[in-house]
């Protein structure tokens, strides 16, 4: 048996025998011994490729670099300039951290070659007084002629789709790409989840890190946070809050984006931070469970569709979608949410 057929990897870790080394000491071994290890090596060098180089590309590039989840990022635009301007700027900033990691910026969709996951950003963003799903025609275009292009050089890849309106958006990668469905993870529910948590805290005033939120459904007007499913420290929240709180807190979480975009014109760190939170399950096979959108077949009674479910987050993309138990309120709203991301595919 050759040494490779011999040698389990993962994201940070390759086992050789008896023999753990971790991705840092082999790459440090490759400086010294140029030839030995070559294809662990270049396991080892993840790429992540952010397609779209705004605001929102450039922060998910900027929390993936400070989490240290690869050793290359690329930041993709079809905007000449943009994303060469956006990686120095961010690798100026990793040269005083001491971070080695290198952002790339280019206007190529041929150097995405070789990527494990691919952040699709590209697309109009929602304006003050939009909602999501009044991007669905001009976007729709876009990521489809975007996943045509990873189809094409990143066919290995994991593809992680965050233009609006995401659960439509999530389909369509599916269905242009062809790949399996547990290679598109859509983000949406992570970034409501974050927005619940922060409610959550300044209802109870208990530590964020104290707190387990979800929400499942739609990243839209139909969102469903759940807070039959949310804790404080493993108290449900219904022992913390009383009803009426907690439906103003459910409230207050669908609408919130349109609030920080009525404010700021965009909003921009906490969706560049679920992204790099979602990229870290991946890469580093946490088996995390996070909502996220992803094709459905069968789970939920649902089938032809995308939608926010929580899922088991690891090296396989979505490893596993586990099925709630809702109650007659929440399938209520969860099929809204549904009925929605249908009749959105339809018209398009
Ligand atoms: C957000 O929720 C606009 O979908 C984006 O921040």
């Amino acid at each position: 048996m050759n040494q490779i057929a011999k040698m389990h990897i993962n994201s940070d870790t390759a086992v050789y025998g008896s023999l753990v080394f971790t991705c840092e000491k082999l790459i440090r071994h490759a400086i010294l011994h140029p030839n030995r290890f070559k294809y662990l090596v270049q396991r080892c060098q993840n790429v992540i490729t952010i397609i779209g180089s705004g605001k929102v590309g450039g922060d998910a590039a900027l929390f993936s670099a400070l989490r240290k989840l690869d050793r290359e990022i690329l930041l993709l635009d079809v905007v000449k300039g943009l994303p060469q301007g956006e990686a120095m700027d961010l690798n100026h900033m990793l040269s005083e951290q001491g971070i080695d990691v290198d952002i790339r910026g280019s206007n190529d969709y041929a150097d995405m070659k070789g990527s494990d996951v691919v952040v699709v950003v590209a697309g109009s963003g929602r304006k003050p007084g939009m909602t999501r799903m009044d991007l669905l025609k001009i976007n729709a275009g876009i990521v489809k002629d975007v996943v045509e292009n990873i189809r094409k050089f990143a066919g290995g890849s994991t593809i992680v789709p965050v233009t609006n309106p995401l659960d439509p958006m999530v389909h369509i990668t599916y269905k242009t790409s062809g790949f399996d469905r547990n290679r598109v993870v859509g983000m949406g529910n992570m970034l409501d989840l974050s927005r619940f948590v922060q409610f959550i805290h300044e209802a109870t005033g208990y530590s964020r890190d104290s707190i387990r939120a979800l929400v499942i459904g739609e990243h839209g007007e139909n969102m469903l946070p759940l807070p039959r499913f949310s804790t404080v420290a493993g108290v449900p929240l219904s022992a913390v809050l009383s009803k009426q709180r907690l439906d103003q807190l459910v409230q207050e979480t669908r609408q919130v984006a349109a609030k920080v975009i009525e404010l700021k014109g965009a909003t921009v760190h906490a969706p560049g931070n679920a992204i790099s939170s979602i990229l870290e399950a991946i890469l580093k096979d946490k088996k995390r469970v996070i909502p996220v959108a992803t094709p459905l077949d069968g789970e939920y009674g649902q089938s032809n569709v995308s939608i926010g479910v929580p899922a088991v987050i690891g090296r396989g993309g979505v490893e596993k979608i586990i099925e709630l138990d809702l109650d007659q309120h929440e399938k209520e709203w969860f099929h809204r949410g549904i009925d929605s991301v249908k009749s959105a595919l339809a018209g398009l």
